[in-house]
């Protein structure tokens, strides 16, 4: 078969021969494989920088895609194996992670949309179900995860969605996608910190994409200006886009009910995840979740790595 191969973790993957794998039990079929997404999850797999990667090579990446069964039948699937990935004409159906769609499916649609939705999708359904009415803050809201986890979130039942990002003219196009405010963060920690007293100090869950130095604000900002300290306040980590550390002060946990958990590989279930596919796939094909995408060839996948993406376009690679 043909794959985007990483032989190394510092240079762009290349399109080559490669072994076609094959299944390991009956839950595995080898399937066509027809849309891949290119996700940041798939640039830091294939950098050997995830935090589940087992750095060994050569490696395929891709996370995810959507591929025709050997019965004809379409399905979106997950990879199971962080070293053969998706990125390949062929790729391993496991039907542990895999959910059958309709013919018609939008393949390119779905491939792009699927993991970026799946991160608010999963939090606001798994770790912190949201309750009818609760208010949302989407810290990192311009980007392709955080721009849909404002239109989930509204999906879902919330009463308010406050987006905050730094991408002027993104952020300004969520209002029409379910955001009911908007705060710009920029480089004045004064700023921001206003902002985000003003507008989200009350909010019950925030979705962060960030962590790093806005977090830091945003997280003091919100406890130093809440009426009822005591009332519950759910910070999910999801994207570490702004930095991989914060500094946290004690009095954080302390001083307020905050409860801080994380939404991601290892903190759900595959079982769970797999549980929520089929109602994220109905949310995305009824046109519920706005979706850009951009394809390329998988063979050109060389050049497609180096260059960036369009900010809210996800790039999809087609065998
Ligand atoms: N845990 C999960 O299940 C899960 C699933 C999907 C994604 N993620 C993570 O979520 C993050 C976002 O993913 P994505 O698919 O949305 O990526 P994306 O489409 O590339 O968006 C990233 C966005 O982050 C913004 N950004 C970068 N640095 C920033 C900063 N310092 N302050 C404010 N905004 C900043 C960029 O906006 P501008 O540069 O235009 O300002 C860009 O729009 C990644 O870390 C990804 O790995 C996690």
């Amino acid at each position: 078969m043909h794959a985007a191969v990483v032989r190394s973790f510092d240079r762009p993957p290349r399109y080559e021969q490669f072994e076609p794998p094959r299944p390991e039990s009956s839950e595995e079929v080898v399937g066509e494989v027809l849309a891949v997404g290119l996700h940041p999850r798939v640039r830091t797999g294939a950098a050997g920088r995830h935090y589940t990667s087992s750095r060994v090579l050569p490696m395929i990446p891709g996370v995810d895609g959507v591929a025709r069964r050997p019965d004809g039948g379409l399905a979106y699937f997950v990879a199971s194996d962080d070293v053969i990935g998706t990125m390949a004409d062929r790729a391993i159906i496991d039907s542990h992670r895999a959910i059958a769609l309709r013919s018609d499916a939008d393949v390119v649609r779905l491939a792009a949309a699927m993991n970026p939705a799946m991160s608010g999708w999963v939090a606001l359904r798994r770790r912190v179900p949201l309750a009818a009415g609760q208010s949302v803050l989407v810290l990192g809201a311009t980007g392709n995860a955080g721009a849909m986890a404002v239109q989930i979130a509204k999906h879902l039942g919330a009463g308010r969605v406050v987006a905050a990002g730094r991408n002027r003219a993104r952020l300004d196009a969520l209002t029409g996608c379910g955001a009911d405010d908007l705060i710009a963060l920029t480089d004045d920690p004064h700023d921001v910190a206003d902002a985000v007293g003003r507008s989200a100090a009350e909010v019950d869950i925030v979705l962060d994409y960030l962590w790093g130095r806005p977090t830091e604000q945003a997280l003091t900002a919100v406890l130093t200006r809440r009426a009822d300290r005591s009332r519950r306040l759910d910070w999910i980590q999801i994207g570490a886009v702004a930095g991989p550390t914060i500094a946290l002060p004690s009095v954080a946990l302390r001083s307020a009910d905050l409860r801080l958990l994380g939404n991601g590989q290892g903190a759900v279930s595959a079982r769970s995840y797999l549980a929520e596919l089929p109602s994220l796939v109905n949310a995305i094909e009824n046109g519920s979740l706005a979706v850009a995408t951009t394809t390329a060839r998988l063979c050109d996948v060389e050049q497609v790595w180096s260059e960036s993406d369009d900010p809210g376009v996800r790039t999809v690679l087609i065998p």
